[in-house]
């Protein structure tokens, strides 16, 4: 994957003001709010029965800061995204069998959520960039599939 220089510091002003346990959380609730066949990945959550249930838990919300916590990481080094995923996807493959499609899906709502916060700054362009950085994680995460 290029990468031009104004796509990568388009992400990096972007990923400077974000709140990362905030986006983190936001984005989480809405893929397991729109694409609720998501929820069975997190049975051991506790309540996830609706939409204010999924908001209201606490361990929604703390891996919505585990999921950023390893974007924050893709970010800070998006040419090399397979490497730094590597053991994650293999987890993802392996241990927790998540349908590799669901990946896309998370980062659509990433994609939206950073939207809904920065509407004056997440014009075409930037939004673009975002896309195709959240795809690479997405195609990282998918690597040791089989
Ligand atoms: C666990 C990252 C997408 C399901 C994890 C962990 C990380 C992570 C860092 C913790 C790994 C560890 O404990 O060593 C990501 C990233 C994603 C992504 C960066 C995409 C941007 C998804 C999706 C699903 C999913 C789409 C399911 C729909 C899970 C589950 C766990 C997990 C079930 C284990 C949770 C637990 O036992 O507490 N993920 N993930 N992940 N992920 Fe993902």
């Amino acid at each position: 994957v290029h990468w031009e220089d104004t796509e990568l510091s388009a992400i990096a002003s972007t990923w400077g003001h974000v709140n990362q346990e905030e986006i983190g959380h936001e984005a989480l609730v809405r893929l397991l709010v729109v694409y609720p066949w998501t929820l069975r990945y997190f049975k051991k959550f506790g309540n996830l029965a609706n939409a204010a249930a999924i908001a209201g838990n606490a361990s929604v919300r703390q891996h919505g800061k585990t999921v950023m916590g390893a974007v924050d990481q893709a970010i800070h080094d998006l040419a090399h995204v397979d490497q730094t995923y590597s053991a994650l996807s293999k987890l993802h493959s392996d241990t927790l069998h998540v349908d590799p499609h669901n990946f896309k899906l998370l980062g659509n709502c990433i994609e939206i959520t950073l939207a809904n916060h920065f509407p004056g700054e997440i014009t075409p362009c930037v939004q673009g960039a975002w896309h195709k950085a959240l795809e690479v994680i997405a195609s990282a995460l998918s690597k040791r599939y089989h």
